[in-house]
């Protein structure tokens, strides 16, 4: 019989990546990460860099995207709150010392989970399209997108969701008062806190795109703050205090809504007063599937939770295929082509499914997983590869998340965003609040690539009231018993579900530890570009010879993983140290 070539050449290829493993130093070294320097404040155990990210407890463990965040999640537990108090304090606070990732005009999604009281909710509260964001308001009369009218300015923004999120999540299943979680973030935007370099080189890289308001709060002598310089956030101390009084009736009815509304005046009312006090926020079950032989719990649509269980369940099958490639370069291949169909999945079906139909049955079911597993595995018998040509755009870190975890396996998984670095760049008027730019997430034109390079059909495209498609993935893996064992989450757009993915690779399967499981160099592939995104240390793992099926990149990814998991009695939490977050518990 005669052996098909590629078949053959396959071959050769595995035998060499073997070979080349063997030989010491060739293999990642994780200790040899070069790392950039990133602002530490004060906090007990946070001086030396492994325990910057890393931490161990045995009662409470929170990770988040920055270290006064994660300490505002401490002081709500320590004053007697649950997961969830730990979670809006966090949340809060994060709004103020991240603006260039996330914000009160921003929105998110959050799984909470207490296995004792078998609770288990989905929260999306997210921004919409308000009633007059349509979509003929971003194109031209030829139907041509725009230029950076979903990005920047007035029409960019959605209608907010993040307060009301907030107050309902805290109002259902925290045990503080309000007042006490919005605390810590009154004192950060008050007092003010040191600008660190990641928000530094937002702030100048963005601020020509300013509205004056902004430049006012991000800037001095008319220039943009620097790093170690105090940024002080006064008018928006006093929304959260206001807060404090009136819960979300301040962004539904309030002072800040009438802001917001006469802001909007001046452009056709595109976002008005009733959009404001309308807006819902949607309560779920999480959806699951199977992952490391566990239940995963995680987002419904519009969040790809959906396609980050069919890429692990596809994963998964591919990885019982006698047929295909084995050793490093049959792992790539069997992740590479899961996540094709996850993203694949994404772009043809993605979008909100009270307006679209999403077929999450479908998509989670062991059943697809297996049929498109069997459709890879003959396309690689057979040598039908394609290859297309492309490139994504690396940029800076933005959107957050937070990750908590409790001994009882009480859990809150949640990202949260304002969609590009420092949103669309405004701000209203006396609020100190910056607007989100998530019309961005909507895809403009069928075929026309977003921020970032995500291409969307019909489904996702914009309509009044309607919630945009997202990567945000927040999940949950439960073990045995049905307690949370790992709570996991990422920003950085389109990456968010493979960060998720090859983290939980690395830990589960590969049996790295946590910390080295969220350092690990990544592997990213997204359908369109069609090319698989390397980070650079994997070079020597994987030189591009040994790739000739793929497109390959080697690029720095822009997501960050922030995930806590139990160890036994142990809770470990661990922040991505390509970032700036760092776990905090005892
Ligand atoms: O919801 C989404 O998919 C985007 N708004 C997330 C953006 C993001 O993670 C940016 N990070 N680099």
């Amino acid at each position: 019989m005669q052996i098909p070539s590629k078949i053959f050449s396959i071959f050769l290829l595995l035998l060499s990546v073997e070979f080349f493993s063997c030989i010491p130093g060739t293999k990642f070294d994780i200790s040899k990460r070069n790392l950039e320097p990133v602002f530490i404040p004060q906090i007990d155990g946070a001086a030396d860099k492994k325990n910057r990210y890393e931490i161990s407890g045995n009662e409470f463990v929170i990770s988040t995207d920055h270290p006064l965040a994660s300490r505002a999640g401490i002081e709500a537990w320590k004053a007697g709150g649950n997961v969830v108090d730990a979670f809006v304090s966090a949340s809060f606070a994060v709004s103020i010392v991240r603006p260039q990732s996330t914000g009160l005009l921003g929105g998110g999604f959050a799984i909470v989970h207490f296995p004792g009281k078998k609770i288990r909710k989905a929260f999306d509260f997210r921004e919409r399209s308000p009633k007059n964001g349509k979509a003929e308001l971003y194109v031209d009369k030829d139907g041509k997108p725009i230029p950076g009218k979903t990005l920047n300015g007035p029409y960019a923004a959605g209608v907010p969701g993040m307060i009301q999120g907030l107050v309902l999540i805290q109002k259902k299943y925290g045990k503080l008062p309000l007042e006490k979680v919005i605390e810590s973030a009154i004192g950060y935007a008050r007092q003010g806190f040191p600008i660190y370099s990641d928000l530094a080189r937002s702030i100048e890289s963005n601020w020509k795109h300013m509205n004056p308001e902004m430049q006012f709060i991000f800037g001095k002598e008319n220039r943009p703050l620097r790093e170690g310089e105090t940024l002080v956030q006064e008018d928006l101390a006093k929304v959260l205090e206001r807060i404090q009084t009136n819960g979300d009736s301040e962004i539904r009815k309030g002072i800040t809504a009438e802001k917001m509304a006469a802001y909007y005046s001046q452009f056709e009312n595109y976002m008005d007063a009733n959009d404001l006090e309308t807006y819902q926020v949607y309560e779920s079950e999480p959806i699951s599937g199977t992952a490391f032989g566990k239940t995963l719990l995680t987002m419904p649509p519009p969040s790809s939770g959906v396609h980050l269980i069919t890429i692990l369940q596809t994963w998964n099958e591919l990885n019982q295929k006698k047929s295909l490639p084995t050793g490093e370069i049959g792992k790539t291949i069997n992740l590479t082509e899961a996540m094709r169909v996850g993203y694949k999945d994404r772009s043809d079906f993605g979008g909100d499914p009270r307006f679209t139909n999403v077929d999450v049955s479908k998509f989670i079911s062991d059943e697809y997983a297996k049929s498109e597993a069997n459709e890879i595995e003959r396309k690689i018998v057979s040598g039908a590869w394609s290859n297309v040509s492309g490139n994504l755009k690396s940029e800076s870190y933005n959107t957050t998340h937070i990750s908590i975890l409790d001994k009882e396996g009480n859990a809150v998984s949640s990202t949260q965003s304002v969609n590009g670095i420092l949103g669309a760049k405004v701000v209203v008027p006396g609020t100190g609040l910056i607007l989100n730019n998530t019309m961005d997430d909507f895809s403009v034109a069928p075929g026309v690539p977003n921020l970032y390079k995500l291409i969307g059909s019909e489904a996702n495209k914009i309509a009044p009231g309607k919630t945009p498609l997202s990567s945000m993935s927040p999940s949950i893996l439960l073990d045995e018993k049905g307690k949370s064992e790992i709570v996991i989450g990422a920003p950085g757009g389109s990456q968010i579900p493979t960060t998720i993915i090859n983290t939980l690779i690395r830990y589960k399967k590969d049996g790295y530890s946590l910390y080295e499981s969220a350092s690990y160099p990544r592997l990213h592939h997204q359908f369109q570009p069609d090319v698989l995104f390397v980070e650079p240390e994997l070079k020597s793992v994987f030189p591009e010879a040994n790739l000739p099926f793929y497109k390959v990149q080697y690029i720095r990814h822009r997501a960050k993983v922030f995930a806590v998991a139990r160890e036994g009695d142990k809770l470990i939490g661990v922040s991505d140290p390509r970032g700036e977050g760092i776990p905090l518990g005892f």
